[in-house]
């Protein structure tokens, strides 16, 4: 529609009806919802009346296209402007075909088959009726601890910027208004939602103004370059001042500085929380902080629809303040053509030929076998079809491998790792569980040992429970659950070859699994074709490609451990340090067990002629990195070459290692390529003292290889 059209019915609008369009309600309110659940929890007491649900401005988590299309439709007859609802809803790494959480995404390093399954989520999910999505969640982290981590794609803003630009290119394609079968995305949690001290969620974060810049803000503007149509803040607070009511953050940052004019959604019930926060003493003043720091939609809390209005007639908000937030959804509706159809993409008959089709099933299964990371292979696998194999674990035959957030879809539909063997086998598998997910008694860990005993291998299926990560899903203790930490510990005196398979969402304290068996294959919550990938690659159909973009430490206490650190004044291994008096543990290694980057195949990669071409740098001139890369084994693979780059004299301290590029090449046996990188004054750049971005002149080092860990090196002078 025109900007005169916007313009007339915002002017139609009265005051109540304006405020109310700032209100997001969850789908058991709405008159014309029938299959969304009851009115609990939070909800109760929130004395929603009839007036505000007909001119409310938004849904959250509605889905299927009869039934949105029933809410609309009411919604229609009800509001007396005929101003269509906009349908929001976590889809995350999908509908109802699930794909691997996002943090097994991440470890694909495959941002083509990321920016698909984001499109394959946003067909389904528009089909539909859904008109937005909250995701992509590029919140950077480093801390296993919290629950969330299993919702990033990792520790590197650079990595997490690549992904939050493809995702977002997936969800959105290239035409809101025209493509049907699109969503418009919303980048969260803004901002440094993953840094929560003690990776407690919902906690207080800490960060210099700079790190905030540097490592935390990159992915949100990568998102918003890609086009991301709105933005939702975070539960915690920044320098003091939670997100929803940050206005430095939101209006001087987001909006002035970034030039965001998009819509700004609070998470849910953040506005409110002010008041638990401290910083605001009632409703009124969390809906006034609120709407001057820039906030638009008011997540399942109602302080705008009771005190704005009020705020304004009181003049202690502004009015052009109302009818700005107000614009901005207005604008977003239309963009999605809502005013001319405002049922766009829902169809009943295309979700059928959609949801769960061959098509989709085959790129969950293709993408969860490229986020698998092989940790550790003692000459175990591949498996061979012949060996007498024994399933043992609670992941078995278990079917909570979607993961937390995996929206409509259902674990009854995941193929489990039992029914994946047997696929591939043609035969039954003999499966105990021995144990449960966290209890041991009365579980058949008898039966366990036997079949184990008679087995040439024993493949350990162990993991998290779904619930044991993902929001709220926060824990001291990173390790697998006791009863399944002794069942390896049976089975482990068996002395017979024994590979662990691991669902979890999150980096796992491993000891007790990783020196108690030969391969460990790190799963994550691999989705709906799980269970069809992991057999895939236990036989070699599928060579492990995954790498890791978050870092595995050696024990909780290791946290925070991150690859992307800096050198302290007293390195431990430095060539004049001393014994005791560096920087170090007195009973841990400072390395994690497994770093970012890391990932074993089937086959071997030998790296080599790494070489720059030149020695010096001149600012608007580029640099080339080249290194020849081998497959040295016997069977094809994929490897991801990466580039790291050390700035060794900053103005402030600067990282040992910083990911500046990657390349997924494939090899077959004996095959070599050779990669070539492209280095720019600009990669340089990072936030100084002052806060301005610039490159200094000095040495900087460039590493490639197979992981942050295991790298060759080769200086250049920027001049
Ligand atoms: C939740 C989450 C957020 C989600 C929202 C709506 O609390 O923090 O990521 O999008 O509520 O479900």
């Amino acid at each position: 529609m025109t900007d005169q059209f916007l313009n007339d019915l915002l002017k139609k609008m009265t005051t109540e009806e304006k405020v109310a369009q700032l209100m997001q309600l969850a789908t058991p309110f709405f008159k014309g919802a029938s299959n969304s659940g009851e009115i609990t929890g939070p909800m109760v007491n929130m004395n929603i009346t009839d007036e505000l649900v007909e001119n409310t401005g938004s849904v959250l988590g509605a889905w299927g296209a009869a039934e949105i299309k029933a809410i609309q439709e009411r919604h229609l007859k009800d509001n007396r402007l005929g101003i269509p609802l906009l349908m929001m809803a976590d889809v995350i790494h999908g509908y109802r075909t699930i794909f691997p959480v996002p943090l097994a995404i991440g470890s694909s390093w495959d941002l083509e088959l990321a920016e698909k399954s984001a499109q394959i989520a946003a067909k389904e999910a528009a089909v539909a009726g859904i008109h937005v999505t909250f995701a992509p969640m590029v919140d950077l982290v480093r801390d296993p601890r919290w629950g969330r981590v299993m919702e990033s794609t990792g520790e590197d803003p650079y990595l997490n910027g690549e992904f939050a630009r493809v995702q977002v290119r997936g969800f959105q394609g290239k035409n809101l208004k025209d493509d049907m079968e699109a969503l418009a995305a919303c980048v969260k949690h803004f901002a440094a939602y993953g840094a929560a001290e003690g990776g407690r969620d919902y906690n207080t974060v800490n960060m210099s103004e700079r790190d905030l810049r540097e490592y935390y803000l990159p992915a949100y503007k990568a998102a918003l370059d890609a086009g991301s149509e709105m933005v939702m803040t975070a539960f915690n607070t920044v320098d003091g001042i939670p997100a929803t009511g940050n206005k430095k953050l939101m209006r001087d940052l987001l909006r002035e500085e970034w030039g965001f004019d998009g819509v700004l959604i609070s998470d849910w019930g953040a506005v409110k929380e002010m008041i638990p926060h401290g910083i605001a003493a009632n409703e009124k003043e969390a809906a006034e902080k609120a709407i001057k720091a820039g906030l638009d939609i008011e997540m399942m809390t109602t302080t705008y629809a009771s005190h704005l209005k009020e705020l304004i007639e009181e003049g202690k908000v502004d009015g052009s303040l109302l009818n700005e937030a107000v614009m901005r959804i207005l604008e977003l509706k239309d963009k999605l053509g809502l005013f001319e159809n405002p049922y766009r993409g829902a169809d009943e008959e295309r979700e059928k030929e959609l949801l769960l089709s061959e098509e989709h099933r085959n790129t969950a299964k293709e993408l969860a076998a490229k986020s698998c990371v092989l940790l550790k292979n003692e000459h175990v696998l591949p498996l061979k079809k012949e060996q007498k194999v024994a399933l043992v674990g609670p992941f078995a035959e278990g079917k909570d491998i979607l993961g937390p957030w995996s929206f409509l879809g259902s674990t009854d539909e995941a193929i489990t790792v039992k029914a994946g063997m047997e696929q591939k086998l043609g035969e039954k598998v003999k499966v105990a569980k021995g144990s449960d997910i966290e209890a041991g008694e009365g579980t058949d860990l008898e039966q366990a040992i036997n079949i184990a005993n008679e087995a040439d291998v024993i493949v350990l299926a162990l993991g998290e429970a779904s619930e044991m990560s993902g929001e709220a899903g926060s824990r001291t203790n990173i390790k697998l659950p006791d009863a399944q930490l002794k069942l390896v510990e049976e089975i482990s005196k068996l002395g017979k070859p024994t590979v662990a398979v691991l669902f979890n969402g999150r980096p796992l304290d491993l000891q007790g699994v990783i020196d108690k068996t030969d391969a460990v294959l790190e799963a994550w919550f691999p989705g709906t074709e799980g269970g069809a990938a992991i057999a895939d690659l236990l036989y070699g159909d599928v060579n492990p490609s995954g790498k890791l973009t978050m870092s595995f430490p050696q024990n909780v206490g290791q946290v925070p451990v991150y690859y992307n650190h800096f050198n302290t004044g007293r390195p431990k291994g430095a060539p004049d340090a001393q014994i005791r008096y560096v920087s170090q543990y007195l009973d841990s290694p400072n390395s994690p067990l497994f770093p970012f980057g890391y990932g074993l195949s089937y086959t071997t990669y030998a790296y080599d002629q790494f070489s720059l071409s030149a020695n010096t740098l001149h600012a608007g001139e580029t640099l080339t990195a080249q290194v020849n890369v081998t497959n040295t084994g016997k069977v094809a693979g994929d490897e991801i070459v990466q580039l790291y780059i050390q700035d060794k004299v900053g103005e402030v301290v600067r990282p040992l290692k910083e990911l500046k590029g990657f390349e997924k090449i494939h090899l077959g046996p004996g095959e070599s390529k050779t990669v070539e990188f492209t280095i720019t004054e600009e990669q340089l750049r990072y936030h100084h003292a002052d806060l301005s971005l610039t490159s200094d002149p000095g040495e900087f080092t460039v590493y490639v290889g197979p992981s942050s860990a295991e790298v060759q090196e080769q200086t250049f002078e920027l001049v």
